[in-house]
């Protein structure tokens, strides 16, 4: 193993240097015109696995492409584990908040900042770097390894799933590794063992059938943003709680045993404030901050719009309002089941004034994964040497959409090691990357196919 860990830091400025070209592809799947970046970055990524020399290529889907990529002559006889991560980046907007475009690199300190450096490039990066090491100096590896590299993860991975089930026996393994998720601390690794689901929908009132002077008409129509406005107020209660019939019916609560675990993390909510920049915190009673934000149900607006936006001032009735809203689910409730119950609740508080048009969009089951499994073990070895320092187990908020597909479709559970820091930015501007994080990524990754090949 010596030769991998010299290799790794000796080539830790060359890495940096790819995980800047990495980042240069504006690759945001959600926008139709990223199109040509986002086959572009699936390239580049295939060269880059096919200079490490895995054997690598670009499988065309109904949606953006997946990148597939397999150390040389698997054989069967030795433990096969699936390496999954996301090329494809969230929206960067709004531009203006950038301190440096989201394209542009730009190294601080020990930071990359750039859309995509955390979720996921650099992440999937550390895991190529050690591959890389492994084979620049003729160590055995000793398992089999398969990259999955999507991009459509950011939007629900529509088309993963499909290539599971036409690649099922290829793709059989013992375990899939992630990391996607994130850590604590610099100083303090972590496995994450649950993820909370997702239920994606869109809502708009149409009122009048174009904007009407508000002055005219004022008075005699429905106004679809104040309509709008006034359901989606009744849609939570005074306690944080989401006030939608049933939505809590198949919420699975916490143990006495995993709140006790969750007390002692390293985290305060007074520097969880802070960091979060809000006057006070808010959530669901009864619960810590750090519950409500990894295992407890939640809705919430990610978009809302009508009327006029511009400069100055105009005095319309706007013809419609739209809102974008997510929910995010916890162990044992159900996307499909949830969106039902929404779309029936809005039904009933919809007043007759305005016509109302729900869209549903993409979704995914909450995950949750046995700790205590050998594989477990294995990673937690792995992050310890990697670190330095004791991992801790933990749940986290947010949601990757195909790790309920490997259970289902090819059997396996999914372990997460994640590298991203709680100040990474993802999906807000100045997205950032820790350069210390993707060292040790790196030997984390390096360790963990020794660990996970031991029996
Ligand atoms: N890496 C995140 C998921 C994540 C972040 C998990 C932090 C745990 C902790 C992933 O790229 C992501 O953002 N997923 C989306 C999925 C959705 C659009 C279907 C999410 O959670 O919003
Ligand atoms: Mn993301």
């Amino acid at each position: 193993m010596q030769p991998v860990i010299d290799f790794l830091k000796q080539n830790e400025s060359r890495f940096i240097d790819e995980l800047c070209e990495y980042v240069r592809f504006p690759s945001v799947s959600a926008q139709p015109q990223h199109r040509p970046d986002m086959k572009a970055c699936a390239e580049w990524v295939v060269r880059r696995c096919e200079r490490i020399g895995l054997q690598a290529q670009l499988c065309q889907t109904q949606g953006h492409p997946i990148v597939l990529a397999k150390t040389p002559k698997h054989n069967g006889s030795r433990p096969h584990f699936l390496v999954y991560g996301h090329y494809d980046v969230q929206p960067p907007e709004p531009f203006e908040l950038w301190k440096t475009p989201p394209f542009e690199p730009r190294i601080e300190g020990r930071s990359i900042f750039a859309r995509g450096a955390s979720d996921n490039k650099g992440q999937n990066l550390a895991h190529l770097a050690a591959v890389e090491a492994y084979f620049k100096t003729g160590t055995e590896l000793p398992c089999d390894l398969t990259f999955v590299i999507e991009g459509e993860e950011e939007v629900g991975s529509a088309s993963l799933a499909t290539f599971l089930k036409e690649r099922k026996d290829e793709l059989k393994c013992n375990a899939v590794v992630i990391s996607d998720t994130g850590m604590p601390d610099k100083r303090v690794p972590a496995l994450t063992y649950a993820l909370r689901g997702i239920a994606a929908f869109e809502i708009i009132l149409h009122g009048p059938a174009r904007d009407l002077h508000s002055g005219i008409f004022g008075g005699t129509v429905d106004n679809p943003a104040m309509a709008l406005c006034q359901m989606l107020a009744r849609l939570r209660d005074e306690n944080g709680r989401v006030a939608i019939p049933g939505f809590y019916d198949d919420v699975e609560e916490l143990s006495a045993y995993e709140r006790e675990q969750f007390a002692r993390l390293p985290f305060t909510e007074a520097q969880y404030q802070h960091m979060l920049g809000v006057p006070k915190l808010f959530g669901e009673k009864g619960y810590t901050a750090f519950e409500q934000r990894s295992a407890r149900p939640t809705l919430e607006i990610n978009g809302l719009t009508s009327g006029y936006q511009g400069e100055g001032s105009k005095t319309i009735i706007p013809a419609w309002a739209r809102v974008k809203i997510t929910t995010r689910l916890v162990p044992n409730q159900n996307p499909a089941k949830i969106i039902e119950l929404v779309a029936s609740h809005l039904k009933k508080i919809c007043p007759p004034t305005v016509r109302m048009e729900i869209k549903s969009g993409h979704g995914a089951e909450p995950y949750i994964v046995s700790p205590t499994s050998s594989q477990a073990q294995a990673a937690l070895r792995a992050l310890k040497s990697a670190f330095g320092a004791e991992p801790i187990l933990m749940r986290e908020g947010g949601s990757i959409p195909i790790v309920n597909d490997f259970k289902k479709i090819l059997g396996v559970d999914t372990l997460m090691l994640g590298l991203a820091l709680p100040d990474d930015n993802a999906h807000s501007p100045n997205e950032k990357f820790d350069l210390d994080c993707f060292a040790k990524g790196q030997l984390m990754s390096a360790y963990l196919w020794q660990e996970l090949a031991k029996k």
